[in-house]
C-alpha cells in the first residue's frame, strides 16, 4: 500500500458490520468505496453513512461474482485495499441452500481475488470477514488463533474454505497482504442510532431478538437452554461492540502496511456474558422488561465461547473498549429509530 490516505473498497459495505466500518474508516481520513448487491441491505444505509460522516461515498451496485465489474471498480477508483464483508451469513439457511452459500461466499471470494490479481495497479491488501464459528465446539477457553478449526454447518465451512484459499494464495505470491479476522459476536450500533442491525424476518441472533421484544414487536424471547455448564446455565458468548470491531479493521489495515503474507486474528473482548446477563443489561439500558421463557437447547449451540485477545492486542495494538452498557444503549437507540421510521406489524414470538 502506497499512501497513508487509502482508497478502500468495502464489499458488502452496506451491511451491518460494513456500514460501521465505513464510518470508522472515513473518520480516520480514508476514502471509502462500497460494492454491494443489496441482497441483505439497502441503499438507505448509504444515505445514513453519508449523514453520519458528512462525506460522499461512491457506491457500485453489483454482485461480487461479477469479476469484470469488480476489476473495473478497482481500476477506476485506484483501490489500494479491499475489506471483504460480502457474504451470506445465516447458519440455519446455509443447511437448506448450501449451494447458494458456496456460490456466494466461496465463488464470490475467488472472483474478488481474481479481479484484484487482474487489476492493472495490482492491489494486494485484503481484510477478510471470518468468524469464531470456525473453531466449532471449543476444546479450551479462551480460544486463541491456534485453536483447531472445525465447522459444523455449511456457512462455517464456507469461511474455512475461504481461509484455506487465502492461505494458499499468500503462499503462492509473497506480495499479498491478507488479514483474516475471526469475529466473535458483534452487537450494538452507531451512537447516532442511524445504522445498526436490522435483520429481515425473525432474528436468528440473540441481541436483535431481545431488542425487538423490548420494543414490543415480538412477544417474548426463548432462552435456548438453561442447563449448560455455565454459571447460570445459559450460553456464554463474547459480545463485541460493532464500533470496536469496525476499528479492528482499521488496525488490521495499518498492520498490513508493513506485514506481507496472511495473518489471522480474533476480534473479541475476551470476556463472556450469559444470555440472562444480556437480558438484564438490555432491560437496564432500555427501561423495558424483556419477557422470556426457557426453551430447549438450539441444535448445534455450544455452552461457552470467548476469545483470547492477546494476539490482536500485541500485533494490531487494538483492544475493544466499549462496555456492555454501550452495546445495549446503542442497540436500543437504533431499535427505537427503526420502529419510528418503518411502521411494521406485530409478530408473535
Ligand atoms: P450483512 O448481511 O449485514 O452484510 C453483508 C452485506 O453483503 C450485505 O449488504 C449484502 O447485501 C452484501 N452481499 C452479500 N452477498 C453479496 C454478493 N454476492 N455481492 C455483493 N454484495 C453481497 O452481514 P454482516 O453482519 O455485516 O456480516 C459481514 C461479514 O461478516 C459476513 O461475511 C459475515 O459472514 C461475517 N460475520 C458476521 C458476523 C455477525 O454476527 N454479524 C459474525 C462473524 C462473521
Ligand atoms: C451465531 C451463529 C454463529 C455466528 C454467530 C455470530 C448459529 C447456530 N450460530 O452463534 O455461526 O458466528 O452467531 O454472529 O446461529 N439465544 C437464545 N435465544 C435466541 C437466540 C439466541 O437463547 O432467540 C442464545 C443462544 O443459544 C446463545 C446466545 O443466545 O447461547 C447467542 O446466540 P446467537 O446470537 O445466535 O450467537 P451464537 O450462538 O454465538
Amino acid at each position: 500500500m502506497k499512501s497513508t490516505v487509502l482508497n478502500i473498497l468495502l464489499t458488502g459495505g452496506s451491511g451491518y458490520i460494513g456500514s460501521h466500518t465505513a464510518v470508522a474508516l472515513t473518520d480516520a481520513g480514508h476514502r471509502i468505496f462500497i460494492f454491494d448487491n443489496y441482497c441483505n441491505s439497502s441503499a438507505e444505509t448509504i444515505h445514513k453513512i453519508q449523514a453520519i460522516t458528512a462525506q460522499p461515498i461512491t457506491v457500485v451496485r453489483g454482485d461480487i461474482r461479477d469479476t469484470a465489474l469488480l476489476q473495473q471498480t478497482l481500476e477506476t477508483h485506484q483501490i489500494d485495499a479491499v475489506i471483504h464483508f460480502a457474504g451470506l451469513k445465516a447458519v440455519g439457511e446455509s443447511a437448506v441452500i448450501p449451494l447458494d452459500y458456496y456460490a456466494n461466499n466461496v465463488q464470490g471470494t475467488i472472483s474478488l481475488l481474481q479481479a484484484m490479481q487482474a487489476a492493472s495497479h495490482a492491489p494486494r491488501a485484503l481484510v477478510f470477514s471470518s468468524s469464531a464459528t470456525v473453531y466449532g465446539d471449543p476444546q479450551y477457553l479462551p480460544i486463541d488463533e491456534a485453536h483447531p478449526t472445525h465447522a459444523t454447518n455449511p456457512y462455517g465451512r464456507t469461511k474455512l474454505h475461504i481461509e484455506e484459499i487465502l492461505a494458499d494464495l499468500a503462499r503462492s505470491d509473497a506480495s499479498w497482504q491478507i488479514a483474516c479476522l475471526r469475529y466473535f459476536n458483534p452487537v450494538g450500533a452507531h451512537a447516532s442510532g442511524l445504522i445498526g442491525e436490522n435483520p429481515n424476518g425473525l432474528p436468528n441472533n440473540l441481541m436483535p431478538f431481545v431488542a425487538q421484544v423490548a420494543i414490543g414487536k415480538l412477544k417474548q424471547l426463548k432462552v435456548f437452554g438453561d442447563d449448560y455448564d455455565t454459571p447460570d446455565g445459559t450460553g456464554v458468548r463474547d459480545y463485541i461492540h460493532v464500533l470496536d470491531l469496525a476499528e479492528g479493521h482499521l488496525a488490521a489495515l495499518n498492520y498490513l502496511g508493513s506485514h506481507a503474507g496472511m495473518h489471522t486474528f480474533n476480534l473479541g473482548t475476551g470476556r463472556g456474558y450469559s444470555v440472562l446477563e444480556m437480558i438484564r443489561a438490555f432491560e437496564a439500558a432500555s427501561g423495558r422488561t424483556v419477557p422470556f421463557t426457557i426453551a430447549p437447547r438450539r441444535p448445534g449451540d455450544i455452552a461457552s465461547c470467548y476469545a483470547s485477545t492477546a494476539l490482536a492486542s500485541k500485533a494490531l495494538k487494538w483492544n475493544a473498549s466499549r462496555d456492555l452498557k454501550a452495546m445495549c444503549e446503542s442497540s436500543w437507540k437504533f431499535q427505537q429509530n427503526v420502529m419510528q421510521s418503518v411502521p411494521s406489524t406485530t409478530e408473535q414470538a
